[in-house]
């Protein structure tokens, strides 16, 4: 059964902000992948829980781009929004930015985009609300979306 409920990508985009330590560095004093990875689960996971309403799980950390490196003492700002909604599955693009403090200079460092699972209290997969695209940008990421979650599904299907 479908659910009724109808919300925008904008009702549930999140938005964060971390400061590079050096616990998060790796050898060369840059921001180490995986740290930034936990950051993008977590940022992802909460767009997808707010626009679900109930917990979701990651299906896939299905692609991570390192665009530019994140330094030592740099902020990062995480924007997180659901770019498309299938039936329990949906894709949520995050894009990690960082700026540095002094100069307030802003760079997009990483975009990602994971699958997340709407599940019931069994952790079995229920409907996620309906998403409706409203503006250009919104229905921009929804018709890219189609495409990468078709291609992965059929990707799925020929190697499992
Ligand atoms: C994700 C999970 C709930 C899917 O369960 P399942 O029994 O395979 O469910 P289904 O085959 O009915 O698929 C449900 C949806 O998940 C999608 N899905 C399943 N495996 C997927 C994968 N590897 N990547 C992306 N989407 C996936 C399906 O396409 C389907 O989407 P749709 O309903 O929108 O068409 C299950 O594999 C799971 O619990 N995995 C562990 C999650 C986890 O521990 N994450 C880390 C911590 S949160």
């Amino acid at each position: 059964m479908m659910p009724d409920i109808i919300k925008t990508p904008a009702d549930s985009a999140v938005e964060t902000r971390y400061l590079v330590m050096p616990g998060h560095a790796n050898a060369f004093g840059t921001a180490f992948g995986g740290a930034i990875i936990s950051w993008i689960d977590m940022v992802a996971a909460m767009a997808a829980q707010k626009h679900c309403g109930r917990e979701v799980v990651t299906a896939g950390i299905d692609s991570v781009a390192f665009e530019s490196p994140i330094r030592i003492g740099d902020q990062v700002v995480l924007l997180a929004c659901v770019n498309y909604v299938s039936r329990t599955s949906m894709e949520v693009g995050v894009k990690v930015i960082s700026e540095h403090a002094a100069t307030g200079k802003r760079i997009t460092a990483t975009r990602a985009f994971l699958t997340f699972v709407a599940v019931d209290e069994n952790h079995r997969p229920v409907a996620a609300p309906l998403l409706t695209p409203v503006t250009d940008n919104e229905q921009r990421r929804w018709k890219n979306a189609a495409l990468r979650v078709k291609s992965r599904k059929e990707l799925r299907q020929k190697t499992t």
